[in-house]
């Protein structure tokens, strides 16, 4: 079979045309497979693994929370604060003039109608992201009786609402809704 090089040397005048054809054909098809090669794993990649999927959203029972209790779950592999708030918490938090707040929010733009006494928020400092104290039993709840960051001294109200110390913001609150009175789904 006579390759290419030979083609070239024994082919009539006009063959050159179609030599070129064939090798800007061949291009392309070069080029197809390189995109078909690189399209599988990229959406091989995007598409969310078994581990992902558990992970986007996490049901937690909430009915063995007191009130001024709190516990620490975790979502995403990131802490989330569960807190039941007592009735002299939740007036605390309505009793601060919002405007004075360096993140001004009411406590019900951080809970949801009708369960004013769950606090649900991330248990990340907004700082540098260290995991505040006052979720445990008899832990540093900082001088405004919500969460306190010991990294750097962050102090957060019983709305986990920042108050004092370096934090910018909040804890943030995450997405999440009861699926019944004593369930909660975050994600
Ligand atoms: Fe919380 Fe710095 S990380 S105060």
């Amino acid at each position: 079979m006579a390759t290419l090089e030979q083609q070239s040397h024994d082919a009539p005048p006009d063959d050159g045309v179609r030599r070129r054809d064939f090798l800007n054909v061949a291009a392309v098809s070069v080029a197809g497979v390189g995109a078909v090669a690189a399209v599988v794993p990229l959406l091989t990649q995007m598409a969310p693994s078994a581990d992902v999927l558990a992970m986007a959203s996490v049901e937690v029972d909430i009915s063995k929370i007191l009130p001024g209790q709190a516990i620490k779950t975790s979502w995403r592999k990131q802490p989330v604060f569960i807190r039941n708030l007592m009735p002299k918490e939740i007036a605390e938090a309505n009793a601060v003039d919002v405007s004075t707040l360096r993140d001004p929010q009411t406590l019900a733009q951080r809970t949801k109608p009708g369960h004013a006494n769950w606090l649900i928020t991330m248990g990340v400092c907004t700082h540098l992201g260290c995991i505040p104290l006052g979720t445990g039993e008899g832990e540093n709840r900082g001088p405004f009786g919500g969460y306190f960051c010991p990294c750097h001294g962050s102090a957060y109200d019983t709305a986990a609402r920042i108050r004092k110390g370096p934090a910018p913001k909040n804890l943030a609150v995450p997405e999440y809704v009861f699926s019944s009175p004593t369930l909660v789904k975050i994600g």
